[in-house]
């Protein structure tokens, strides 16, 4: 009787846990593994899509990337080396070399692509290279400068947010905005969601109003529109194809999660999207805690498209938090740069019920694109924004970071320092001190401007929430 009982009483419990995750599955299903048909499409056989992005040598090696047609032919790059002359203007050095490209067919669901790449090693760090490139099928050929960053001057990088916009007017003119910063820099960071999904078009939409970004040196890491849904997360094939990242990652994660080395800093991207999965967190969590015991840089920047802590009110994110998180303080990493939630956040204590520290890592969440979610009001993060696009632009010199960052009419809302005295190098990573956070923001404003909440009672219900959240954030400030 009683053994009847128990029997009865498993049979309901194992129901409802059934019932359960199946009325999760049938509400999430569409979320998490359905994705929109791709168009068909055919490749042109014109040069498209040149893209720059360094070696894992930051300052001495690059790699080339473009794409052109859907068959197999040789491709080329001639590459020279540029010089100034005394009055300042540019001298063409006569050592041209050519470099035969490796060439890679990538079939998608919409078509078939073919990458050609050449990895250029050992060039100048400070020098200038032209480069065209040239593939036998094409009538055209493609070009670009190529400025390698010094060893030992400043580092200076743009990081945007997710891009993502589905049509291209309003990145072409944030993109007309930064160009004239963009001359400035060594490189940019961009943190995953650079397309809305992945298609080919999507694809064409951001080469086209972006274009520029690629062309200067470029590092991203994927972010989940990139990702084709299944059981098994898989990365637009495309991603990896045409920017060709260093392979120095975990197995599972090649050219996804990754590292890039100047002497000054060690840049550690994340692949955020493949977390979820045992056998991929294990892969990746004893790659990071490698990697960053390894690095011998006086700083240390991560960076991926998951934050440990989210600032959309209705996310949270289990794993970064409380597997990648101890990892990256555990190795007094300074900086980590983060996207996914459309709007700007920044703290330095994401366990919001923790005694206020303001020790690194300095956590940043941003937005470059149109697209804006309502961010949430957590003690956590000491500075905010949403409702509009960002941009930061990121010093390194050998001793201090210095962070700001902009709305896109040039306004300043946010500013910080991280400084450390130069490393002993005896000192392994996990003995050396964080780095002291120099908060310089000031009276800076923060832009909590989102109002996408449609026209709906409960929309109504929810703006004027919104508005009162912002008020008292704004009276507990001041
Ligand atoms: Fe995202
Ligand atoms: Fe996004």
């Amino acid at each position: 009787m009683k053994l009847n009982k128990v029997r009865t009483k498993n049979l309901v419990g194992t129901l409802i846990v059934v019932s359960l995750l199946g009325i999760i599955l049938g509400l999430r299903w569409k979320t998490w593994f359905s994705n929109l048909p791709e168009l068909l499409y055919t490749t042109p056989d014109s040069i498209t899509r040149l893209t720059v992005v360094p070696g894992q040598r930051m300052c001495r090696d690059v790699t080339i990337t473009w794409r052109a047609g859907v068959k197999l032919v040789d491709g080329w790059a001639d590459v020279t080396r540029l010089t100034k002359d005394s009055l300042n203007r540019i001298v063409y050095l006569t050592d041209k070399k050519r470099y035969k490209a490796k060439k890679q067919l990538v079939p998608s669901r919409g078509g078939i692509d073919v990458y050609y790449h050449v990895a250029l090693k050992d060039l100048q760090p400070g020098g200038n290279y032209k480069v065209v490139v040239h593939t036998k099928s094409a009538s055209n050929s493609d070009s670009t400068i190529v400025h390698m960053p010094n060893e030992d001057k400043p580092l200076n990088f743009l990081y945007l947010g997710d891009i993502q916009d589905i049509s291209d007017r309003i990145a072409k003119e944030r993109m007309n905005y930064i160009k004239p910063i963009l001359k400035e820099m060594d490189f940019t960071l961009q943190i995953g969601d650079l397309i809305e999904r992945p298609m080919n078009t999507y694809w064409n939409l951001v080469y086209n109003s972006c274009g520029e970004l690629f062309k200067k040196q470029f590092i991203a890491t994927p972010g989940n529109h990139e990702v084709i849904k299944g059981l098994i997360k898989r990365i637009d094939p495309r991603w990896r194809a045409q920017f060709n990242f260093p392979i120095n990652g975990p197995i599972s994660q090649l050219g996804l999660s990754y590292y890039v080395d100047h002497p000054y800093c060690r840049f550690i991207s994340i692949n955020s999207n493949n977390v979820d999965l045992p056998w991929q967190l294990y892969d990746q969590l004893k790659w990071l805690e490698q990697t960053l015991k390894s690095a011998t840089q006086p700083f240390i920047i991560v960076f991926m498209h998951h934050a440990v802590k989210p600032v959309r009110s209705t996310r949270t994110h289990p794993i970064m938090f409380h597997m990648i998180r101890p990892l990256l303080e555990k190795y007094h990493v300074d900086l980590v740069l983060q996207g996914h939630d459309h709007s700007y956040a920044r703290t330095t204590h994401p366990d919001e019920d923790k005694k206020v520290d303001f020790t690194p890592p300095v956590y940043v969440i941003s937005t470059f694109s149109s697209k804006c979610y309502e961010n949430g009001f957590s003690r956590a993060f000491d500075r905010m924004g949403s409702g509009i696009a960002f941009y930061s632009k990121i010093k390194i010199t050998k001793t201090k970071i210095q962070y700001e960052a902009f709305t896109f009419d040039g306004k300043p809302t946010d500013r910080f320092a991280l400084v450390r005295e130069d490393r002993d190098p005896k000192l392994s990573r996990t003995n050396a001190k964080d780095a002291l956070f120099i908060d310089q923001t000031g009276n800076l404003p923060e832009y909590l401007l989102f109002n996408q909440f449609g026209n709906s009672k409960k929309a109504r219900e929810r703006r004027e929430a919104y508005k009162e959240a912002v008020k008292k954030r704004y009276s507990q400030r001041n």
